[in-house]
């Protein structure tokens, strides 16, 4: 199985049928539960990003200017078609009102509502890219693209001469976000709409526009496991009679 994303062949439950009425709730952006993230969303005024980052690392935590800055510059030099700042994709969260979460979970099989898990609605709504990361709230999830395909995911392990060095500096704990330098590419895929796929969100990976569009805009649920690795659900997918397949 690929350790980074597959396909769920027989999970069926269309959301695009859904999608209305999420939008229809009203659904709520959500305040990230870290501080840094609180105060990303509580000075977004539509700045550049760049800006707001070097700003809010500097505010927040003052290890993070010598650290993620040139994580960011590194990734805005690999992966940015301009070197424009606004190259960094926005990405919005939202939660939906517990009526309507009820409603979506009944379609669920119980292999996976009776899981810790959350509902996503997200959208990216600007920027060419999001750098390399690991997601700090999600180990995995059940991943639906609603809007039509504008970006390949990539996925990426740390050099093992970058492991050795974090490690030897006690900045592990850091690399949350990482720069491209420190990073061999592992696996790309191009996510379809209209498919459930399983996404190892504890692994490195970016999001990139792809060369035909001019920025990303993409709209996608996503079924965030908090309490299961991505090897785990596989299993319990398995187990419960659903086939993964590698795309
Ligand atoms: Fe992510």
């Amino acid at each position: 199985m690929n350790p980074y994303f597959c396909q769920v062949d027989n999970l069926k439950f269309n959301v695009g049928a859904f999608h209305k009425a999420i939008i229809a709730d009203n659904p709520v952006q959500r305040m990230p539960n870290g501080p840094y993230w609180a105060e990303v969303l509580k000075h977004h005024r539509g700045e550049p990003m760049q800006a707001e980052f070097a700003e809010l690392y500097k505010k927040i935590n003052p290890n993070f200017p010598a650290f993620g800055i040139p994580h960011m510059e590194d990734s805005l030099e690999t992966f940015g078609r301009h070197n424009s700042t606004d190259e960094f994709a926005r990405i919005l969260q939202y939660d939906i009102s517990k009526d309507l979460l009820d409603k979506f979970y009944k379609f669920l099989p119980e292999c996976i509502s009776q899981q810790n898990i959350r509902f996503t609605y997200q959208r990216v709504v600007s920027g060419t890219f999001h750098h390399i990361h690991r997601d700090h709230d999600r180990p995995c999830t059940l991943f639906y693209l609603l809007s039509e395909p504008v970006a390949k995911t990539c996925w990426h392990t740390m050099k093992p001469e970058s492991l050795e060095e974090f490690t030897k500096n006690n900045t592990l704990g850091m690399t949350r976000s990482i720069g491209p330098k420190y990073c061999n590419l592992e696996y790309t895929t191009v996510i379809q709409k209209n498919q459930w796929y399983m996404f190892n969100n504890s692994e490195y990976h970016s999001v990139h526009c792809l060369p035909e569009f001019d920025h990303i805009e993409r709209t996608s649920v996503h079924l965030d496991f908090l309490d299961l690795t991505y090897q785990e659900l596989a299993q319990i997918l398995m187990d419960n009679g659903f086939s993964l397949t590698d795309v």
